[in-house]
């Protein structure tokens, strides 16, 4: 039969329950690294995206060993099942971690360690589509409604992982520390090379012309949407029903699925965030 999932409120945000135990006892105590990387988002800003780019920086542009193994193995998914923390906890160094979970709920020994974290926001009417689609496709959860009903409980703060702007601005508050750096989804296709100039700058990297280029092609959409490395293939027929991970790659997608009243919500809920000094692009 279908399984649907369960949600908890936990510390101001909602949680899948299955994850909630992790989160609640191991993640608050997980052993944090100096040499660390991590990648952390709202769910569907283009996490994988900006994680292929930091491991393909990282790892000397080896791109065979990039492509031996799926983006799960090699930049493990913190509060999820698979591989599970322990296992994400043991691996070798350096590590690269992924997490949707906001700054407030991540290791105590973040701060202290100060590991190299880079968080990637997307503007809201996407996300919200994009992630709409990945809702229907993935076949732990069940959502009976349409576009407009799961766009009413993004701004209302209860899809998993909300309220999206206590998410974005937890990080955007933090985005002078020098461990941090902050990226938007929309940077990333308005200028791929700038913004991947200042994500190497920030991982301490350097990069050479030619490799900046090969990594831009590399990282396109379509070449992404068709290497079984990055594109959740593996996890078709097992997490994933029909659909696609890598689905359109779009800024301004939104235009073909919200209502203009729905567009005005996400609007308000922006401008909640504007005295902050955090805008987005969305056309
Ligand atoms: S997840 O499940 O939260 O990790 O998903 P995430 O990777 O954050 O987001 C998936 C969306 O990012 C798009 N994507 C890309 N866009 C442009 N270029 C590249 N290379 C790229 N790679 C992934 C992906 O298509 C999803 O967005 P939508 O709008 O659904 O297409």
């Amino acid at each position: 039969g279908r399984r649907s999932r369960v949600f908890c409120r936990y510390r101001g945000y909602v949680l899948p329950s299955d994850i909630v135990n992790t989160v609640v006892n191991d993640i608050p105590w997980f052993e944090v690294r100096p040499d660390d990387t991590w990648v952390v988002s709202f769910p569907k800003a283009g996490t994988t995206w900006l994680q292929e780019i930091v491991y393909l920086i990282c790892n000397d542009f080896d791109y065979e060993k990039a492509q031996a193994t799926t983006i799960e193995d090699r930049f493990p998914f913190l509060e999820f099942p698979y591989p599970g923390v322990k296992v994400v906890a043991q691996s070798p160094p350096p590590r690269f971690i992924k997490t949707h979970l906001p700054f407030s709920l991540l290791p105590k020994q973040l701060d202290e360690k100060k590991p190299k974290v880079i968080y990637i926001a997307r503007n809201p009417k996407d996300t919200a589509v994009s992630l709409q689609a990945f809702t229907k496709m993935i076949n732990y959860v069940t959502f009976l409604g349409n576009m407009e009903d799961f766009a009413q409980l993004f701004v209302e703060g209860t899809v998993f992982y909300g309220p999206w702007e206590k998410h974005v601005k937890e990080a955007w508050d933090r985005r002078d520390e020098e461990n941090i750096l902050f990226v938007t989804y929309e940077d990333l296709h308005k200028d791929f090379r700038g913004t991947v100039q200042d994500i190497a700058r920030f991982l301490e990297k350097s990069m050479s012309e030619s490799q900046l280029r090969a990594l831009e092609v590399h990282c396109s959409f379509s070449l992404m949407q068709s290497n079984d490395s990055v594109n959740y293939s593996w996890q078709q027929g097992v997490l994933f029903g029909e659909g696609q991970f890598m689905r359109k790659g779009k800024v301004g997608d939104w235009k073909n699925h919200l209502s203009s009243e729905m567009s005005d919500k996400f609007d308000a809920m922006v401008t909640s965030l504007e005295p902050s000094g955090l805008h987005f692009v969305d056309s």
